[in-house]
């Protein structure tokens, strides 16, 4: 694909070649990630972050990484704080917006609103989640988590290994998680990936974005019982009831908690050193403990891993929408304040 210059709406766009370019520009960005280096690359540019559905990680890291790359952020968080709550159309908004902006990163919670404001706009827009469609930057950074971790548990074994005969388990949710649903469709990309699907029944992953992991030959298998489905898998991909979705609060209450994966699950059905995922928030009130907090101190936990990983990915698609990731470097400086140390605990093997 060309990334100069594109809307970034959809992981359809990507092919597996494109993800490796991304995801060796994402490793370059680690040391501005961890303060180890400044760049001021896009010094002048300025990014719209507008936000109409809650958000902490997206629009956060979005901010951040543009930041990191020198560029200026202006937000909008609630429709009520826009003219769209005083009847302004999503073309308006946008003719006017990418006026002000070099690129707009967007979450709406209507299925194909983001698409819709980018076909009016005159600048880049990245799809930060519209409704229970897709979240195409979760999807890349869940992808580059994988390799990562994969790669590392491999490395520790004096053996490599990437995403290609990955075995992965995704359990909750798979009916309305947009990052499900992108992930899924780049998983697709690989080759011999099994893929087990463990939800509760009414919340299985619809058949669209399985199908093209049925037709490039992977191996797919549903499960209704999570002890089954967890097991024989490289990483356990949990996600939340995405109550936002659902008709009322006590629809989603049907299947809150159905699903608890903690550490006695975790130890009694896992195999040793599977790689524990979660795009977050996970529900950790007292009903729902989806991913039970008694895992927090397990090495396999790789959520915040992950979270950290949501920077190098979407400062890499800034990079390449941009077209600036061969100058990052050129406009380093050192860092000159006090730095806290943010390399990761690494997972020691059992
Ligand atoms: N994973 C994710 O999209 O988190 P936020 O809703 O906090 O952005």
């Amino acid at each position: 694909m060309e990334f100069v210059g594109s809307h970034i709406l959809s992981v359809d766009q990507f092919e597996r070649e494109d993800i490796d370019r991304l995801f060796t520009v994402a490793d370059d960005m680690v040391p501005y990630a961890r303060r180890r280096r400044i760049t001021r690359v896009l010094q002048g540019a300025i990014l719209s972050n507008m936000f109409f559905e809650p958000s902490t990680r997206t629009r956060v890291s979005f901010g951040c990484a543009f930041n990191l790359l020198g560029g200026d952020v202006r937000e909008t968080t609630e429709v009520k704080a826009s003219a769209l709550a005083k009847g302004e159309s999503l073309h308006d908004t946008a003719r006017v917006l990418s006026g002000y902006s070099d690129i707009i990163v967007m979450r709406h919670p209507v299925e194909g609103a983001v698409a819709e404001f980018a076909s009016a706009s005159r600048v880049p827009v990245i799809n930060g989640g519209d409704g229970a469609n897709e979240h195409p930057s979760q999807a890349l950074l869940d992808l580059y988590t994988v390799r990562r971790e994969i790669g590392a548990r491999a490395a520790r074994q004096g053996v490599t290994a990437g995403i290609d005969g990955l075995r992965i388990a995704l359990v909750g949710d798979l009916k309305f998680g947009r990052a499900v649903h992108s992930l899924l469709k780049l998983l697709a990309l690989f080759d011999d990936v099994s893929v087990h699907l463990v939800s509760p029944p009414g919340l299985e992953a619809p058949d669209d974005v399985t199908a093209p992991l049925r037709a490039r030959g992977h191996t797919v298998a549903t499960y209704q019982e999570l002890e089954e489905g967890i097991q024989h898998v490289d990483i356990l991909y949990v996600t939340r009831t995405q109550e936002e979705r659902f008709a009322s609060g006590a629809d989603a209450d049907r299947y809150r908690g159905l699903f608890r994966v903690n550490e006695e699950i975790y130890t009694e059905h896992c195999e040793p050193n599977t790689v524990i995922m979660h795009p977050l928030p996970r529900d950790s009130r007292a009903q729902a403990q989806e991913l039970d907090e008694d895992l927090n101190a397990n090495p396999n936990l790789a959520i915040f891993r992950q979270t950290d990983n949501g920077v190098v990915v979407r400062m890499a698609l800034f990079a390449m929408v941009l077209d600036i990731a061969e100058q990052v470097h050129d406009h380093a400086l050192p860092v000159t304040w006090y730095t806290a140390k943010r390399t990761p605990p690494r997972p020691i093997p059992r």
